[in-house]
């Protein structure tokens, strides 16, 4: 017999419990008993509960278990309801295909499988609306089956645990943590352990403020030993941003850069930015002749949705033309550089043509 951890410290009365045998001594002392899918073992109430909680918290779907459940008392009325007497019923909870899909697989079990839900998490997850996790649930708590779920609060909880890295959504890392969920399973109150994973999850393993304290698991967990229950599980990798480059020609006569203002709205709105594109067409175009023409170093910058390669060149006029009259253009004095409204990135890239300090 195992008993339970003290709420307010981790000792445990049995040492080398599994974490399994934590759980459950967890889950009978400090875990819920009496939500309104609890105390039953009929599939049709521990479906409907398990596809409402899919997305949605427990203190939002109780009410609506409830009316649903006033509404469709079992699974033929739900098959022979309407779409759209479903969807009103499920209106509020959001995520409406979850309402189509329950809707469907009321009409399928009724169908295929004489109006019993299959046992088997396998079978159970062919219906419509039930992954492997809920299949899992259903077949746990319907059937007294032996399955291991791994819904998201769960997966939190193992990644901390076991020290997982990687986005819990990457192939490898989800495979990872079904073989962990696996080989975790007891053999005996499978019930009670399940509820405990989704019940530490939910709240005490939470996302953001994990109760440590208070938690079964911590003694051998890994994210409480290193202090890193904020990082994992690992957040989704940023995707890649796009890639841009631009040529920034720095025209100069030595003591000022010719510059343009930027139009107000977009990116670098309203400041002053060198002339973008290739210095020959460039020096062409403006009928302008470079003695010294220096490529400089590559700088590279990231705005929200793409980053930018810049490559500034160099052009070394003999003199300030005085026949470029663009309203936009304007010739900034190296001197007071740091006084101009740049772009960052430019000002650094500016800070090179400025004599070496
Ligand atoms: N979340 C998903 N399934 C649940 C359940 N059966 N009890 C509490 N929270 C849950």
């Amino acid at each position: 017999m195992i008993a339970a951890s003290g709420h307010a410290s981790n000792t445990l009365i049995v040492p080398n419990a599994t974490l399994a045998q934590r759980l459950i001594a967890w889950q009978k002392c400090h875990g819920r008993h009496d939500l309104p899918w609890q105390q039953t073992r009929d599939p049709y109430r521990i479906w409907l509960s398990e596809i409402m909680l899919q997305q949605t918290q427990v203190s939002a779907v109780i009410p609506y278990f409830q009316r649903f459940l006033a509404r469709f008392p079992d699974l033929a009325a739900l098959a022979a309801a309407s779409q759209a007497d479903v969807l009103e019923a499920w209106a509020g909870l959001g995520y409406y295909a979850r309402g189509r899909n329950l809707h469907q697989a009321a009409q399928q079990v009724m169908q295929h499988h004489g109006g019993h839900f299959p046992p088997d998490p396998a079978a159970l997850a062919g219906l419509p609306g039930i992954g492997r996790s809920t299949a899992a649930a259903i077949a746990v708590f319907a059937f007294g089956a032996r399955a291991a779920i791994l819904d998201g609060n769960v997966k939190r909880v193992l990644c901390r645990h076991a020290g997982i890295e990687g986005f819990p959504g990457l192939p490898t890392v989800d495979k990872k943590l079904w073989a962990l969920a696996e080989s975790l399973l007891p053999d005996n109150e499978v019930e009670i352990y399940t509820q405990g994973l989704m019940d530490l999850g939910s709240g005490v393993c939470s996302r953001r403020r994990p109760d440590c304290a208070t938690c079964p698991l911590s003694a051998d967990c890994i994210a409480f030993a290193e202090g890193r229950q904020n990082v994992l599980p690992s957040p989704k990798p940023r995707s890649k941003l796009p890639e841009r480059a631009s040529t920034f020609v720095l025209i100069t006569d030595g003591r000022a850069v010719l510059l343009q203002r930027r139009p107000p709205s977009g990116i670098w709105g309203g400041l002053l930015v060198p002339l973008e594109g290739e210095p020959e067409a460039l020096l062409a175009q403006l009928a302008l002749v470079s003695e010294r023409t220096q490529w400089l170093p590559e700088l590279k910058h990231s705005f929200t949705h793409f980053r930018l390669t810049m490559r500034p060149v160099l052009c070394q006029l003999a003199k300030r033309p005085q026949n470029l009259n663009d309203p936009s253009w304007h010739w900034q004095e190296l001197a007071a550089l740091e006084k101009a409204a740049l772009p960052t990135p430019v000002r650094r890239i500016l800070r090179n043509l400025l004599p070496p300090q």
